[in-house]
């Protein structure tokens, strides 16, 4: 199973409490921490966690550095857990547009958990699904002027397998926290057929329980793929 997460409501949460934005990044780290443990535990074997859009780049250059600080601290001081769990880290996203310490540490963590096989992580970072889309098209385009390709090769395959995520099956589930309804540009392609679950939680505040909530509300879904309820039953 692969389960997505749009991990929103760090600042509302924060202000909630009286403090800043950047107090509720930090306490959202805990929440990632409790996630990430509880799939793993329940055999989930691929988790996505949309960490940073290309569209957050524009908020306040405090709050962005901060952030950026904290996915590095994060990375550092969760590389032995990952590697004791044996949680395989990936990271999808323009990595090359984050400052470079964060971009080498991402890099190497990867590196170093790549023969991990219990679960694989993936945060995307500086991740816009149709950016995503657009450097697919171009590797496409490239490969039909090359004439590697032909026109007619074209296919669901082979655009799936032209993002970040080839090779990753598309989620089953999506959770957004924080009670916002929309996708803010997170795996446009890939979410074609996932059940949404949305949740009045604020990032923070999501943990385990609330992940087994999404996850029992999931399974009480009939997914129908398009066909009628009758044929699903048979
Ligand atoms: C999610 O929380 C974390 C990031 C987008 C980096 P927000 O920072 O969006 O918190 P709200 O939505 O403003 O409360
Ligand atoms: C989406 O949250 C991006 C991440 C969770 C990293 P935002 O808070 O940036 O999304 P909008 O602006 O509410 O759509
Ligand atoms: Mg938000």
């Amino acid at each position: 199973m692969h389960i997505a997460v749009i991990m929103d409501g760090n600042g509302r949460w924060a202000k909630q409490q009286g403090k800043n934005r950047v107090f509720g990044h930090r306490h959202g780290v805990s929440s990632v921490r409790d996630t990430a443990e509880a799939c793993a535990e329940l055999g989930v074997k691929y988790l996505t966690l949309y960490a940073f859009s290309t569209e957050n780049w524009f908020r306040p250059q405090l709050e962005v550095s901060a952030l950026m600080t904290l996915l590095l601290k994060t990375i550092n001081g969760e590389l032995n857990t990952l590697l004791k769990n044996d949680i395989r880290l990936n990271a999808i996203g323009d990595i090359d547009s984050l400052p470079k310490s964060v971009a080498k540490e991402l890099r190497e963590a990867i590196e170093k958990t790549a023969h991990c096989k219990r679960m694989e992580l993936v945060l995307a970072l500086s991740y816009s699904g149709r950016s995503e889309i657009v450097r697919a098209m171009k590797q496409i385009a490239l490969k039909i002027q090359s004439k590697e390709i032909s026109l007619h090769e074209i296919d669901d395959n082979l655009i799936s397998d032209s993002l970040y995520t080839a090779g990753i099956p598309d989620p089953e589930l999506l959770i957004r926290t924080s009670g916002e309804k929309r996708i803010s540009n997170f795996l446009l392609w890939q979410l074609a057929y996932a059940e949404f679950y949305f949740t009045e939680k604020f990032w923070p505040e999501f943990n385990k329980e609330e992940l087994y909530k999404a996850i029992l509300d999931f399974q009480n879904r009939e997914r129908r793929f398009g066909k009628t309820s009758e044929q699903i039953a048979s």
